[in-house]
C-alpha cells in the first residue's frame, strides 16, 4: 500500500517489443519523473496506462519496475478514450484549436467515445482506491484523467486527492460548447479533488470562472508554475552524445547566427507561423541572408490522427519551400529534424542565439524555460503571449502576439540583432525565473498543502 500515488496517462517507463519477442525498457524524462523522485520509492506509487504492445507484453509477463503499475485497457476503450475524447475534444477545448464552422460535433459517436472515456478514468480510479493507504494523497495528471478525482472520492472517501491540468483551462465559452450533461459530468469530476491546480493565474482563473455554475466545491483551485532543474538539465546537456550531435551542427551553421525552437508536431505550438515568420524576415531584412540558420526540431506527436499527421507533413512542406526560395549552394536557411531526438534539441539549446516559442496557447511550455538555462552564448527569447510561461518570463522575452506573422518576423530581427552585454543580462534572468519551482519542490508544494 503507497502513501504517495501519482496518476497519469504515459508513465516513467515504456517497453518496446522486438522481433525476436524481448522487450526493452525505455525510460522517460520530464518534470512529473524528477517531481516525484522527492519521494522515497518504497511510499509511492505511479498508476499509468500500458501504451502500446511492448507495454500490454510487459503487463501479461509481470515485468515492471518498481513503484510503477501499468494499467491493462482494452485497446479499442484506450483508443477512444485517448486518441477520441483526450486529444481530439478535451485538448482542442482547451486550447481552442476548433475550426468552428465545421468542429466540434458531439453526435451518437461522440458519446459512445465518452463512455470510453469513463470506463478509462474509472480503470484508474479503481486501481488508485486499491493500492492506496488510509488517507494516503494522490496527485492525478491533466485532462485525461478529469473524472478520476470524482469517481475516486466516491470509492474511498478518506483519500487527499489532487489533480493538475498540464494544459490551459478552456475559456467559459469554449467549455459550453460541450454538451451540457458532459460538460457538467467533466466539472464535477474534477471538483471531486480536494486541491486543483494550474501553471498559471490565467489558466486558474478560466477554471474557476467555468465551474461557477457548479456552486462553491470543497477544491482550493492553486497556481503552481513548473520550472527546470538548473543542474540536471545541464548536466544532461554535456553528455558526450549531446558533443557529439553539437560538433555535427556547428560544421552546419557554420559561424552563422541560430533560432533554435523545440516542439512536438502539435497544431497549438504554431510551427507554421513561426516559419512563415522566419520566410518574411528573410524577405523583409535580406541582410541576413546566409548570415541564419533556423533548426528547427519538431518530432511526430499522436500521429494516429489525420490532423496531426497533415500538420506534421505541412511543417517539411513549408521548411523546403524556405529552402527551395532562399537556399543557397553553400547555406540551407531551415534545418528540420522530425524526429524525436533529445540529445540533437539539447545541442541546439545549447548553440541558441535566439529562441523561438510562439504558441497559441500553451499551459506552461518548458522549452522556453529550459533554452535560456542551457545555452552557451545567452540567448534572446521571442515568446507569444499564449504560453503559459510568458506570465513569468514576459519581462526578459521579446514578446508576440502568436496570430501577428508580421509582428514574429520583426521580433526575430530583434533578437538576432541584440546587443551582447543586453542579452546576457537577458538571459542571467530567464535562467533564474526559469529555476524558480524545480520539479522536486513543485512537487512536493503540492504535496505538502495537500496534506496540511
Ligand atoms: C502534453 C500533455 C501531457 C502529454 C504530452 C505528450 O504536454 O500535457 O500530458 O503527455 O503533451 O503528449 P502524448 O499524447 O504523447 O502523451
Amino acid at each position: 500500500m503507497a502513501t504517495v500515488l501519482v496518476a497519469s496517462n504515459r508513465g516513467p517507463v515504456s517497453y518496446v517489443l522486438g522481433d525476436d519477442g524481448s522487450l526493452d525498457a525505455r525510460r522517460g524524462g520530464g518534470g512529473l519523473v524528477s517531481g516525484l523522485s522527492a519521494v522515497s520509492a518504497q511510499e509511492s506509487l505511479w498508476v499509468c496506462a500500458a501504451l502500446g504492445e511492448g507495454d500490454r507484453e510487459a503487463v501479461r509477463r509481470g515485468i515492471g519496475e518498481p513503484g510503477v503499475r501499468m494499467l491493462e485497457i482494452a485497446p479499442e476503450v484506450y483508443a477512444d478514450a485517448y486518441n477520441g475524447i483526450a486529444n481530439s475534444v478535451l485538448w482542442f477545448l482547451h486550447h481552442h484549436l476548433y475550426d468552428v464552422p465545421r468542429e466540434p460535433v458531439f453526435d451518437a459517436g461522440f458519446r459512445r467515445r465518452w463512455e470510453s472515456y469513463r470506463a478509462y478514468n474509472r480503470a484508474f480510479a479503481e486501481a488508485l482506491a486499491a493500492e492506496a493507504d488510509h488517507g494516503a494523497a494522490v496527485l492525478v495528471q491533466d485532462y485525461h484523467l478529469a473524472l478520476v478525482p470524482g469517481q475516486l472520492r466516491a470509492l474511498r472517501p478518506d483519500l487527499r486527492i489532487a489533480h493538475f491540468t498540464h494544459t490551459p483551462w478552456a475559456s467559459p465559452a469554449y467549455l459550453r460548447m460541450l454538451p451540457d450533461d458532459i460538460r457538467e459530468e467533466l466539472l464535477a469530476g474534477m471538483l471531486g479533488a480536494d486541491q486543483l491546480g494550474f501553471h498559471t493565474r490565467e489558466w486558474a482563473s478560466a477554471f474557476t470562472e467555468c465551474a461557477a455554475p457548479a456552486g462553491p466545491g470543497r477544491s482550493r483551485v492553486e497556481v503552481y508554475p513548473l520550472g527546470v532543474d538548473a543542474d540536471e538539465l545541464r548536466s544532461l546537456a554535456h553528455r558526450p552524445e549531446v558533443d557529439e550531435k553539437l560538433a555535427r551542427l556547428r560544421d552546419e551553421v557554420g559561424d552563422r547566427r541560430t533560432i533554435v525552437r523545440v516542439d512536438r508536431t502539435e497544431l497549438s505550438k504554431n510551427i507554421l507561423r513561426g516559419l512563415l515568420a522566419y520566410r518574411e524576415l528573410l524577405t523583409t531584412r535580406p541582410e541576413w541572408h546566409d548570415r541564419v540558420v533556423h533548426l528547427a526540431s519538431a518530432y511526430p506527436s499522436r500521429q494516429d490522427l489525420a490532423v496531426y499527421r497533415a500538420y506534421t507533413t505541412a511543417v517539411s512542406d513549408l521548411a523546403e519551400e524556405i529552402n527551395a526560395e532562399f537556399g543557397t549552394p553553400d547555406w540551407q536557411p531551415v534545418l528540420v529534424s522530425v524526429q524525436d531526438d533529445f540529445p540533437r534539441s539539447l545541442a541546439a539549446y545549447r548553440l541558441a542565439d535566439v529562441a523561438l516559442v510562439n504558441p497559441v496557447r500553451d499551459g506552461m511550455n518548458l522549452v522556453a524555460k529550459e533554452i535560456p538555462v542551457v545555452s552557451e552564448s545567452g540567448c534572446a527569447l521571442v515568446l507569444s503571449t499564449g504560453a503559459g510561461a510568458y506570465d513569468e518570463l514576459k519581462d526578459d522575452a521579446l514578446t508576440v502576439n502568436p496570430f501577428d506573422v508580421s509582428q514574429t518576423a520583426e521580433a526575430l530581427h530583434t533578437a538576432l540583432s541584440m546587443p551582447p552585454a543586453d542579452r546576457t543580462d537577458r538571459t542571467k534572468r530567464l535562467a533564474a525565473t526559469a529555476t524558480a519551482l524545480p520539479p522536486q519542490r513543485w512537487f512536493l508544494n503540492q504535496l505538502d498543502a495537500l496534506r496540511s
